[in-house]
């Protein structure tokens, strides 16, 4: 951990230093004093035409006395209601043509003696040719010029503050969570003390449960091909706090003035109000949306979440992006149409850019779509990063003339980094050679050697590369378990599925004793230390290839604490076979008395000599089990018999387990606070999850789940 606290502090200050650089330019929060100065201007233009549009600072100009005279009228009316500074500010303002006040009052006595023009009045009159008599404006005219200019800023100070707030949200919440975690680890014995029937009412109805029911893990089916996965509840209403604030900030606080100089439609004016909001609050938005999906989230260790909880947020904040830069565009269309600059406007590079960016958004919501991402995910992280590069060019490119690319560059340098951590973790692992090993016809053993000072912890995974022409640049999580066997070495436990395991369960079948040699690099180890430890009891309910993570934690609890941890360790497997790939591991457990595990085959008489199919889903295997039927030879029954020979220590059940029913004796049963730790198929998982909330009453001690979920 303590190499990690480098790219911590780095990438806290990278992101810092790239936040407060944005605040040069872009970044800007208007006072009232801002505002007279730039309100007479624009309703003057508004009017009449002084002097030509090459002349800078015209209205300083002691020589064009009807300009000065003219704007020292209005700024002596905006001082009435509006700002008493405002000659102050406009003397100011003309530093650099070295104006005096007393040439200031000599050009608006001038201007009065000779009398302001009533320009409506006034016969051929143009408005853009330029006039040389003071003209005359109204109190209310200037009062709502100057109503005009503040609310168009106000409102940009509303935008960086609603954008300040909503990123703000999350590293409040985060560090909220990450002071909890901590709370966990270094004082057990007070989070411990957090029990009774309040509390658990609060959890119970918070906390626990599933947003729905006790749909979680579990891939739901939406019109059979549309798959979510549900959030927990507490991440749901985290989830929900922030998109309610995120609405309301979008949608109030909004003043419209008439009449508007500036825009003096309604339509154009909300338009462009609507938009400008909505830019801004995208712009302060982006950073925190890299950095949470990237794999080196100095968040992450601070908060203690997992990654999933990650790309989570990351999906919401994403979508929220998404929409409020259609508004943007959409505010922008109505304000650009009304007044006649849409074409001229569309064909500005800046404004394409933007238009690219939000179709590379749109695609990117879409593509993320759990279908996708189950059905080719190579594919999905493909267009997905291609698609992040053009959404975010775009963006730089559109948000430069106003100078707000700062916080692209912000954005960019929290994804390089990730990027940079990541390819150091792969160099500074190396190539190794490891053994991969086909066990069971159903999941790949990979055994790594690894440096010394690599150091793994129970709960961690790791990306591997496999250096094959096929597979090489894709990079796959998995648990990792500090070898039982030799020192340091790790060892991996792949099932076969549909992608890159499949590719290597081709190629080991086909090698002698489907063994064979390849050279890997891995990039880890990632995932945070959870408190299991803390816990005086625990209970490990684990399904199928979930096991390794569990295994790792569960051991490492007992040789640290002994015999005065009692540890239930549940491992749910289809068929004998699975025993295949776990058996060292199974084996070391008769060193380690006080782990009693507990092993369920719910199809016992299969896949001992057909070839296991892969690659079956939660429902599937519902179906096969019904139709499960025994064949018939001696051999399996031997090998059976055999293997529970081997293994006296582990108990064996024949039948699937409802872990909703043991889940609650064990909380029943239990004399001291207890942790639950799952990690299975969805279903499984869920049924844990569901008992926990119910049960919780049922104990007087804390029970505490700890959930692994392998996928995002
Ligand atoms: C933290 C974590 C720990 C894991 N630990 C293990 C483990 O110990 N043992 C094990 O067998 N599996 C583990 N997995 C799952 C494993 O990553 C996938 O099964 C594997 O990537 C599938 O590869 P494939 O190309 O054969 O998949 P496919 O058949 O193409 O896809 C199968 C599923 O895996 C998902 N998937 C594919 N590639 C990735 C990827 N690069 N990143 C994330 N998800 C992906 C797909 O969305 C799909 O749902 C873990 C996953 C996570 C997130
Ligand atoms: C007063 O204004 C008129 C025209 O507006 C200008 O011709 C004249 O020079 C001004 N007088 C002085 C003293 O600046
Ligand atoms: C200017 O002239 C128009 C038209 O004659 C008149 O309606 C208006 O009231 C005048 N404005 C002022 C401020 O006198
Ligand atoms: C005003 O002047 C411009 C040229 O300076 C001319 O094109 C325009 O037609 C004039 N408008 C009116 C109403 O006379």
């Amino acid at each position: 951990m303590v190499s990690l606290n480098i790219p911590i502090y780095t990438l806290l200050s990278l992101f810092l230093v790239s936040t407060v650089d944005a605040s040069k330019d872009g970044y800007q929060i208007y006072h009232a004093d801002d505002f007279p100065v730039q309100a007479c201007t624009g309703v003057i233009g508004k009017t009449a035409t002084f002097f030509g549009s090459d002349v800078k600072n015209g209205f300083c100009d002691v020589k064009n006395q009807p300009a000065l005279g003219t704007m020292a009228e209005c700024i002596e009316m905006m001082m009435k209601y509006k700002n008493k500074d405002s000659r102050k500010l406009f003397l100011a303002s003309c530093k650099k043509s070295k104006l005096t006040q007393d040439e200031y009052f000599a050009a608006l006595q001038n201007a009065t003696d000779f009398g302001f023009v009533n320009t409506t009045a006034e016969k051929g009159f143009n408005k853009t040719e330029i006039y040389d008599k003071p003209i005359l404006l109204t109190q209310m005219k200037v009062d709502r010029a100057y109503d005009a200019v503040a609310t168009r800023w106000y409102n940009y100070n509303y935008a960086q503050w609603f954008g300040i707030a909503l990123m703000c949200y999350w590293f409040g919440v985060l560090f909220i969570s990450g002071a909890i975690n901590l709370c966990y680890f270094l004082f057990p014995g007070f989070i411990k003390s957090f029990k009774g029937k309040l509390v658990n009412t609060f959890r119970l109805y918070f906390t626990l449960p599933a947003l729905f029911g006790k749909t979680h893990v579990h891939h739901k089916a939406i019109f059979k091909h549309v798959f979510v996965m549900f959030p927990t509840r507490l991440e749901s209403i985290i989830v929900f706090g922030w998109f309610a604030m995120a609405l309301i900030m979008c949608c109030t606080n909004y003043v419209h003035v008439v009449p508007n100089y500036i825009w003096p439609d309604r339509s154009n004016e909300l338009g462009r109000k609507v938009a400008d909001r909505t830019g801004q609050i995208v712009m302060w938005l982006m950073p925190p949306l890299v950095l949470f999906t990237g794999r080196n989230n100095f968040m992450q260790w601070i908060s203690g979440w997992p990654y999933a909880r990650f790309v989570y947020i990351h999906k919401w904040i994403s979508r929220i992006v998404f929409f409020m830069s259609i508004a943007h565009a959409v505010g922008m269309t109505y304000n650009g149409k009304k007044l006649g600059k849409y074409e001229s406007r569309f064909l500005e590079p800046y404004v394409r850019w933007g238009t690219v960016s939000i179709a590379c958004m749109g695609i990117m919501c879409f593509q993320s779509l759990m279908y996708f991402r189950r059905n080719n995910y190579e594919l999905f992280i493909l267009i997905h990063v291609l698609m992040a590069v053009f959404a975010i060019g775009g963006l730089w490119i559109h948000a430069r003339p106003q100078h707000f690319h700062y916080f692209m560059i912000a954005t960019v340098s929290v994804w390089v980094f990730d990027r940079v951590i990541r390819i150091a973790r792969l160099a500074s692992f190396g190539l190794r050679t490891a053994q991969v090993q086909l066990i069971a016809n159903e999941t790949v053993k990979v055994t790594v050697p690894r440096p010394a000072w690599w150091v793994p912890f129970p709960g961690c995974h790791a990306f591997i590369h496999f250096m094959r022409p096929t597979c090489f640049w894709q990079s796959h999580p998995f648990t990792i378990v500090d070898s039982v066997a030799e020192t340091r070495t790790i060892t991996f436990y792949l099932k076969v599925k549909g992608g890159m395991t499949h590719g290597l369960y081709q190629y080991l079948s086909k090698q002698p004793s489907q063994t064979a040699s390849i050279k890997v690099s891995v990039e880890g180890p990632y995932g945070n230390p959870v408190a299991i430890n803390r816990f005086e009891s625990s209970v490990f309910i684990a399904g199928g290839n979930g096991v390794p993570g569990l295994y790792y934690e569960a051991t490492s609890i007992a040789k640290r604490f002994g015999e005065s941890r009692p540890i239930k360790f549940y491992w749910v497997i289809r068929h004998y076979r699975s025993l295949d790939w776990f058996y060292q591991e199974l084996q070391k457990l008769q060193d380690l008395p006080s782990i009693k595990p507990i092993v369920y085959v719910t199809q016992p008489h299969i896949g001992l000599t057909e070839p296991i199919e892969t690659n079956i889903t939660d429902d599937e295997l519902e179906q096969e089990e019904e139709q499960e039927k025994k064949s018939d030879t001696y051999e399996k029954e031997d090998y059976i018999v055999k293997r529970r020979k081997q293994m006296s220590h582990v108990e064996f059940r024949e039948y699937r387990p409802d872990f909703y029913k043991i889940v609650a004796d064990e909380i029943k049963e239990t004399v001291t606070p207890l942790a639950i730790a799952s990690c299975a198929h969805g279903s499984m998982v869920d049924d844990v999850r569901k008992s926990v909330a119910d049960h919780l009453n049922d104990s007087q001690y804390r029970i505490e789940l700890f959930e692994q979920i392998q996928g995002w």
